[in-house]
């Protein structure tokens, strides 16, 4: 889905469209007066804003809606309140939010024009607003109904959505302005990519159609791209994700995208990004329950973290070398299927005791970790993951847990993740849990049970690592969640795009 968000600034008295959405703050109080700049529009609206405002009915508390209809014969069908909540302390969230709400009037108008109306009273800046409101309408319009049939059907429905965004006031530096929003719109729509691969159905999405998404992509946006096979991962000794994906019919893939491949770039440093993309967890031999495997279509949502923030780094043209990798299998019970008590041999030549079958992310991220510390020699390294059900208990949807050996790398993913409105929590990775993962028969075994899970896979990982500096990013909570908000209809959330892609450009600079 894309949305193309045009921006005009300096008065909105003659805007042409059939609704019209108008942010209203209150003072702490009910609202006594239309916000300045809106006297145009409330005249071609037969005075009705102002009435509806003098009523003293809306309150506009966050997301309160009033549809005010135009008068007959006008060339207004309509006028949409949307409560901004106190003038004093709009910050991001709140802007981003009711960017979602006007992105849902976008989509209840599937054909009419929408134009949103930022009157100069509201207590905000359009320089700073925009780009904000424009980032949320995009999440907040996202759907996933490709496979309604009624949407199948229907072929004058076009994916691309259009808003307006009017300023009542004039806006210094409007050029400026308009590229800040479409970096803004680009990279949420990188988000959007994220979801729609982490919506996709397991039997449609498995490795091999991953890889061929990622080479498509790839292609589109100028990255590198070369997918590994059974075989070259064989010649690798790739035998963490190779045990993974044999229980499968549909074998697995080592993706491996690259931007700014150049000595230049390379000069400015290079960072490496790892992705789980575990298409379906049943947990294999150790079987999930079937509550427990409903939501696993979503266990890729790491990979797809990676893949959208690559695909915004290459639009972004980030002068930084960037190696995204996507470890891809689906874990199956069959009789190919790998087995508690097997014991693997991985890339880094390092064995594993398989304990139990359903901890497999740790397995392929070990193969696809050592990859990247080998080939590539990253100044700086991250990894998303839904690795564990611990960190999903733990943080629930709004959170991601941070761990890693390097501090600062932490520190500076907080930071991007406060700038774009994404949260990481740091959690401790010590010693005493690296212990609680040797196996009395190999190097590590692959779970040391659901206590501590979160630090415990997190100690597994950094096995693997070696001394690259490095942080696991677990989303298992907020990759996925049935929460519904402003933004977010529920399923794969994109969680990680906007942050990774705001970290790489921090430290491109
Ligand atoms: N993909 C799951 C983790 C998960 C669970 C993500 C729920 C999102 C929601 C992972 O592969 C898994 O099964 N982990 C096990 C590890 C255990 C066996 C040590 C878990 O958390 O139970
Ligand atoms: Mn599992
Ligand atoms: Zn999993």
């Amino acid at each position: 889905m894309t949305m193309r968000i045009q921006i005009d600034a300096g008065g909105a008295g003659d805007v042409k469209a059939d609704t019209v959405v108008i942010p209203i703050t209150n003072p702490g109080e009910t609202p006594s007066t239309l916000p300045r700049g809106l006297s145009g529009l409330d005249r071609r609206m037969g005075e009705r804003l102002s009435d509806a405002i003098r009523s003293g009915d809306f309150k506009a508390g966050v997301g309160d809606r009033l549809v005010i209809y135009g008068p007959r014969g006008g060339d207004l069908v309509r006028v949409v309140f949307i409560g901004l909540g106190e003038s004093d302390g709009i910050d991001d969230l709140r802007l981003r939010e009711f960017g979602g709400r006007v992105g849902r009037e976008v989509n209840r108008e599937s054909n009419g024009r929408v134009a949103l109306v930022l009157p100069a009273s509201a207590g905000l800046s359009p320089e700073r607003a925009v780009p904000v409101i424009a980032e949320g309408a995009l999440l907040g319009a996202y759907r996933f109904d490709q496979y309604k049939s009624a949407d199948r059907k229907n072929e004058k429905k076009t994916t691309t959505k259009r808003l307006r965004i009017v300023t009542t006031r004039k806006v210094k530096g409007l050029a400026a302005l308009r590229a800040e929003t479409k970096r803004a719109v680009q990279i949420a729509e990188c988000q959007l990519v994220a979801r729609d691969l982490s919506n996709e159905p397991p039997n449609t999405l498995y490795p091999e159609t991953l890889a061929r998404e990622a080479r498509k992509m790839a292609r589109a946006v100028g990255l590198k791209c070369s997918v590994m096979n059974v075989a070259e991962m064989e010649k690798r000794g790739m035998g963490a994700i190779l045990a993974v994906g044999q229980g499968s019919q549909r074998p697995p893939r080592m993706i491996v995208l690259e931007h700014g491949a150049t000595a230049a770039r390379k000069r400015k440093g290079t960072i490496a990004m790892i992705g789980k993309g575990i298409t379906f967890d049943s947990g294999g031999l150790s079987l999930k329950t079937a509550a427990g495997m409903l939501e696993m279509k979503h266990d890729m949502s790491g990979a797809a973290s990676v893949f959208g923030a690559m695909k915004a780094i290459a639009l972004l043209d980030l002068p930084i070398h960037v190696v995204g990798i996507i470890a891809a299998a689906e874990n199956m019970p069959s009789h190919t299927a790998y087995r508690p008590s097997d014991i693997i041999e991985s890339a880094s030549g390092q064995t594993i005791e398989i304990v139990n079958t359903d901890a497999e992310g740790r397995l392929v991220m070990a193969d696809a970790l050592h990859h990247a510390v080998k080939t590539f020699e990253p100044d700086a390294m991250i990894d998303v993951a839904t690795l564990t059900g611990a960190a999903m208990m733990a943080f629930g949807p709004h959170a991601t847990a941070g761990l890693g050996n390097d501090e600062d790398v932490l520190a500076e993913l907080q930071a991007a993740g406060r700038a774009v409105g994404e949260t990481v929590w740091p959690m401790p990775l010590l010693d005493a849990h690296t212990k609680e993962m040797r196996s009395k028969v190999a190097d590590w075994k692959n779970s040391g049970g659901p206590i501590g899970g979160v630090s415990t896979a997190g100690a597994f990982l950094k096995g693997f690592v070696g001394d690259t500096p490095w942080v696991h990013l677990d989303i298992a909570g907020s990759g996925m969640t049935s929460a519904q908000t402003p933004l977010h209809i529920g399923g794969g959330t994109g969680v990680g795009v906007r942050m990774l892609t705001e970290w790489v450009r921090s430290r491109a600079e």
